[in-house]
């Protein structure tokens, strides 16, 4: 077999060896990198079965936007990646549809997904508070019924409301409505939260409710409260803005979690978990995916984000990238 870029490759490892030393950088201390048990894998299957569907990969679109034009474009190129790579999606908040139907076509992905991946509608804990008192819940049935979703995601965020400026307050403990939600519905629901995760008494509350899944939105990454703080006074910036640094890690979630489990036992009724927030990339999800004592997938919301808004071929090759990136863990990387 001839070598034609051997001269090039031999003039480019001799000029940048010396740009790659790395005695200053620590290596990563989560995994054995075992180089010798693998050949190079190329059909490796990363499929699994998460709330009930198969995915081709244990990656998930974690819920982001939807009524504004660039929203319907960035919704239309995560849900023709869903199909493609087959993988899960949640809606970012659909309150807009309760209301009327303008930007209906932004949240009207399952046509684009296809019938056999998750795809789940979301709403805010306000609105499911407001919906029960008002007897309104059979609105958010339908709504679930017209975007053919699997089911709903509710997201917990009482920092977030209390920040925002036309934030919402609410009147029960978020559990208290979960718990009556879950007695008037009948479809399967996600608990979450936008971006500072939950300590171990809520964890540990929801792993006791008949829920499919709970979506961490963990701290570290997009945060919510600093969104908030952005769009608000400076005097309230000044008040408040150390309440941005409080939350939960994905790795802090993870013991919580394990910890959990192993004192509840049977009581676990929620069995599924995807690991979201401040996820970096594939090996952050292969890490936690393996660290975890529940079925879980990792998921992603900015970093979703920055590729969709541009073209969906930027974002096919960031798919394509944590598709093969996973497959080279599973052939090399033991988790310590
Ligand atoms: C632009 C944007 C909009 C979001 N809107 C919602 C939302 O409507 N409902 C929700 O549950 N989470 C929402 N989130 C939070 C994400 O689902 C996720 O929990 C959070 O971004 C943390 O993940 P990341 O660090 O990978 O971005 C939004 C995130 C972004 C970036």
């Amino acid at each position: 077999m001839s070598d034609t870029n051997a001269e090039n490759r031999k003039k480019d490892h001799i000029e940048l060896a010396f740009q790659s030393q790395v005695e200053n950088v620590q290596n990563d201390p989560r995994f054995y990198y075992e180089p010798l048990l693998s050949e190079h894998p190329t059909s490796i299957s990363l499929q699994k079965t998460f709330v009930g569907r198969k995915l081709q990969m244990p990656l998930w679109i974690s819920s982001m936007t939807g009524g504004t034009q660039l929203a319907g474009k960035i919704n239309h190129n995560l849900a023709k990646a869903c199909n493609e790579f087959g993988i899960g999606m949640g809606l970012g908040s659909c309150r807009r549809l309760l209301y009327d139907d303008t930007f209906f076509n932004d949240f009207n992905l399952r046509p684009v997904i296809g019938k056999d991946l998750p795809f789940y509608a979301n709403l805010g804990i306000a609105q499911i508070e407001k919906s029960i008192a008002d007897n309104q819940v059979d609105e958010i049935k339908k709504l679930v019924d017209k975007l053919q979703a699997d089911g709903l995601i509710i997201h917990v965020n009482p920092m977030q409301e209390f920040l925002q400026p036309e934030g919402d307050r609410f009147k029960n403990p978020p559990l208290h409505t979960i718990q009556q939600f879950l007695n008037l519905v009948d479809f399967p629901v996600i608990v979450k939260e936008v971006g500072q995760g939950m300590g171990p008494e809520s964890l540990k509350a929801l792993l006791q409710l008949p829920i499919v899944a709970i979506d961490f939105g963990a701290y570290g990454g997009t945060n919510f409260s600093k969104v908030e703080l952005l769009r608000s006074s400076d005097e309230k910036n000044i008040a408040f803005d150390n309440l941005m640094y409080v939350g939960h890690t994905a790795q802090d979630m993870i013991n919580f979690v394990n910890d959990a489990i192993n004192e509840l036992g049977e009581k676990v009724l929620c069995k599924e978990i995807i690991v979201s927030g401040g996820i970096k990339n594939f090996l952050d999800g292969y890490y936690y995916m393996h660290k975890l004592n529940l079925n879980s997938i990792y998921a992603q919301g900015s970093a979703f984000l920055k590729y969709a808004q541009n073209s969906y071929e930027e974002l096919k090759t960031y798919i394509e990238s944590q598709r093969d990136g996973l497959a080279l863990c599973g052939a090399y990387l033991k988790v310590k």
